[in-house]
């Protein structure tokens, strides 16, 4: 079996959750490089299926291989996780037994020395996690109005030198477009006063860009619109996210099912009243684990 190199963010707690057993069917609409997917697998042997979903060819290329020893029990389909529904309905699959979504960029993709996730090398301004999708990063800095770029920092990065940034982000391009992502940390690091300490100058302005490209908070918005209906009764959905954007949508959303708002059908029960956040040991083994945060959800 490939070994896989970093280990799936909060793998105990998550499969605890799923309640793994044979039988069951699962979704999994962020597989990745297939880390949670394949102890799914494991522990719902020999008859549970994971129905696995990423929008990213090259993460779907992983887990295949990684997968591989469960041939038979898995299916994977390049969509992103918001047709949920439609890809179990074109697999005559009702209702599932556990859904997970382990949300943002993997460490591949992060990792990747050409697709720009990442201020810490030089790559083109790029930050699609699918092949498919078509705006880049460097068409937003490149086109975006400085009031719009500013509030696209503010509001998908909390950066509070948004105003600052954006506009020397527009002197910068006057003089020659901005290509790279050394060129716009070089930019952001003129914009913003020196940290003595804390996270890098540029990790707002970068999170504010992939959230914009990816569209990341209306595939989430999207997909938490159809989840109520993918599960079978007494089944769990998960979710994994990595900023607080995101996490204050899953609360919100769970809340109000818990409460039963604006359904009829059968409530849900919180299992996670506070997010399930890794443990320090965890965190010190896979330092991007830190920001991760689980939420939990029962359908009765
Ligand atoms: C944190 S990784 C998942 C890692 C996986 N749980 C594992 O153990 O290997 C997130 C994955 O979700 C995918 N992804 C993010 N947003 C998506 C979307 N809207 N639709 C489909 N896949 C998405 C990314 O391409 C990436 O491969």
């Amino acid at each position: 079996m490939e070994e896989i190199r970093h280990l799936p963010v909060l793998l105990e707690e998550v499969l605890k959750v799923l309640d793994c057993r044979p039988g069951r069917v699962y979704a999994d609409g962020t597989v990745g490089g297939g880390g949670h997917s394949r102890e799914i697998l494991e522990r719902s042997s020999p008859t549970g299926r994971v129905i696995g979903l990423d929008w990213d060819e090259e993460a779907l290329e992983r887990a295949r291989k990684n997968l591989s020893p469960f041939a038979g029990r898995f299916e994977l389909r390049r969509a992103n996780y918001k047709e949920c529904k439609s890809v179990l309905e074109s697999l005559s699959i009702p209702g599932v037994d556990g859904v997970l979504l382990d949300l943002g960029v993997s460490s591949e993709q992060l990792e990747s020395r050409d697709r720009g996730f990442s201020f810490r090398w030089d790559a083109p301004l790029d930050m699609r996690m699918s092949q498919e999708t078509m705006t880049t990063a460097q068409d937003l800095v490149r086109k975006l109005p400085a009031a719009e770029l500013e509030t696209l920092l503010r509001e998908f990065g909390e950066e509070r030198w948004a105003r600052r940034i954006a506009r020397n982000i527009v002197r910068r391009r006057q003089k020659a477009p901005l290509r790279t992502t050394r060129e716009l940390v070089e930019v952001i690091e003129r914009s913003v006063p020196p940290q003595r300490r804390g996270i890098h100058p540029a990790t707002r302005t970068f999170q504010a860009l992939r959230i914009s490209v990816n569209e990341e908070l209306n595939n989430l918005e999207a997909f938490l619109a159809d989840a109520p209906e993918l599960l079978n009764p007494g089944r769990r959905l998960c979710i994994i996210s990595y900023h607080s954007l995101e996490d204050r949508i899953v609360k919100n959303h769970f809340r109000e099912w818990a409460r039963g708002e604006g359904r009829k059908n059968p409530p849900f029960a919180l299992l996670t009243p506070k997010p399930v956040v890794p443990s320090a040991e965890e965190i010190s083994r896979n330092p991007r684990a830190r920001s991760a945060k689980m939420r939990a959800i029962e359908k009765l």
